[in-house]
């Protein structure tokens, strides 16, 4: 039976701290937000708490941090400076994860009052205590507040302690981005029509490429590119040169290719560079003829009209990260190309995924599409059947 999980509109949030986890994992480079629709979406759920007289305690990861160098990369400073802006209010920015000074500025929070904790993943260097789900860590931050409210759709599929952690000590909810979220990819996923295709590009191969195996038994093509794609091409025995491939799973990969032969649909050239960066004279390559020292960094033209015959026929589609480096000026043709062949198609079309989330807006595609969710591993997850832990531990109605 599937349970009906309690919204935050079921509580009295009244002088209440409230915990909010929002995924305020952004795109930012030497401190400038690249991309701010995470913030965005995550508002609608902030300001009702704010409306509502909340002391408001705001959660979320930034990147991934596995050494003190990665920590100053990802601070949550310039996410409170952006989060300020739009709620038009100071946001209390506190740069630790715990202790005396979080606990004062929590004790100081006045109703309607806003409050960033300092990127949670800190709490992973040096022992993983919040991917971990460290339980002295959640029942910590839950000692900070009076009721929990995930809103971070595109963390779900993780236990974290920063989810999982807090929801197993306090009373919790669903915030709204999370609640459209399950509506939109529901509605999509119970009304699946044939053909269905999958187009998997993006970083975060080796997670993307465990999730395959389900997919290929409920869709009818997988389109892939980029690093998946050169995985898959080197299990088929081609030499890629310097190009991103997963080692690990290029056997598992060999396995899937057996399997799924007549679904899985491989890119058959692209542009390259010598290293992995932008450049005004990318290299045109076909599969079998790869350069030296080549580091393929978007699909080519026979891809792309390989990859139209299968996009115009399908009546679902879901996809899951860019086909090249669209950060890169001379190497976004093709996501752009995809964005358009998503648009002239026919079919109801999902996106998922921080960063294909931000090549749709940055092209400028948002509203072209079903739903563009801002869950990628989340989405995926959802797609194939799997229960997100961070929505499953809320409290049911
Ligand atoms: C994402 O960008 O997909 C989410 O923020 C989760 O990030 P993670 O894959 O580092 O857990």
């Amino acid at each position: 039976m599937k349970h009906v999980k309690r919204l935050i509109t079921d509580f009295d949030l009244n002088d209440k701290k409230v915990i909010i986890r929002c995924d305020l994992n952004v795109p930012i480079k030497d401190g400038v937000i690249l991309d701010d629709n995470r913030i965005k979406e995550s508002l609608k759920t902030i300001k009702y708490a704010i409306g509502n007289n909340a002391k408001v305690i705001i959660l979320s990861h930034l990147g991934r941090i596995k050494s003190e160098e990665d920590k100053i990369k990802n601070s949550l400073k310039p996410v409170a400076a952006r989060l300020s802006e739009l709620l038009q209010q100071d946001v209390v920015f506190v740069e630790e994860t715990r202790g005396r000074v979080l606990e004062e500025h929590v004790k100081d929070l006045k109703p309607g009052e806003v409050l960033l904790v300092q990127n949670t993943r800190f709490e992973d260097y040096p022992d993983k205590k919040e991917s971990t789900n460290d339980s002295e860590l959640g029942k910590y931050w839950a000692s900070l507040g009076d009721i929990f409210v995930n809103d971070a759709f595109g963390t779900a599929h993780r236990a974290h302690a920063s989810n999982v952690g807090v929801a197993s000590n306090l009373p919790s909810a669903l915030g709204f981005l999370v609640e459209k979220e399950l509506k939109m990819l529901e509605a999509v996923i119970n009304n699946v029509k044939h053909p269905y295709t999958v187009i998997m590009g993006g970083a975060k191969m080796r997670d993307k490429i465990k999730v395959i195996d389900k997919l290929a038994q409920k869709a009818d093509y997988l389109l892939f590119a980029g690093g998946i794609a050169n995985t898959f091409l080197v299990a088929s025995g081609y030499d890629l040169k310097a190009s991103v491939y997963d080692e690990e799973s290029v056997s598992y990969c060999k396995t899937l290719l057996d399997k799924y032969d007549d679904k899985i649909i491989l890119p058959v050239d692209g542009y390259a560079n010598l290293s992995y960066e932008d450049t005004d004279k990318p290299i045109y390559v076909q599969n079998e003829a790869v350069p030296d020292k080549s580091v393929v960094l978007d699909v080519g033209p026979k891809t792309i009209n390989l990859f139209k015959k299968y996009i115009l026929k399908s009546n679902t589609i879901f996809w899951n990260g860019p086909v090249g480096v669209f950060e890169f000026e001379h190497f976004k043709t093709g996501t752009k190309n995809i964005c358009e062949l998503l648009k002239e198609s026919n079919a109801v079309v999902v996106v998922g995924g921080g960063d294909s989330a931000s090549a749709v807006i940055n092209l400028g595609y948002k509203n072209d599409f079903t739903h563009v969710s801002t869950g990628g591993g989340a989405s995926l997850c959802y797609i194939e059947g799997k229960s997100l832990p961070g929505i499953e531990i809320i409290n049911d109605k």
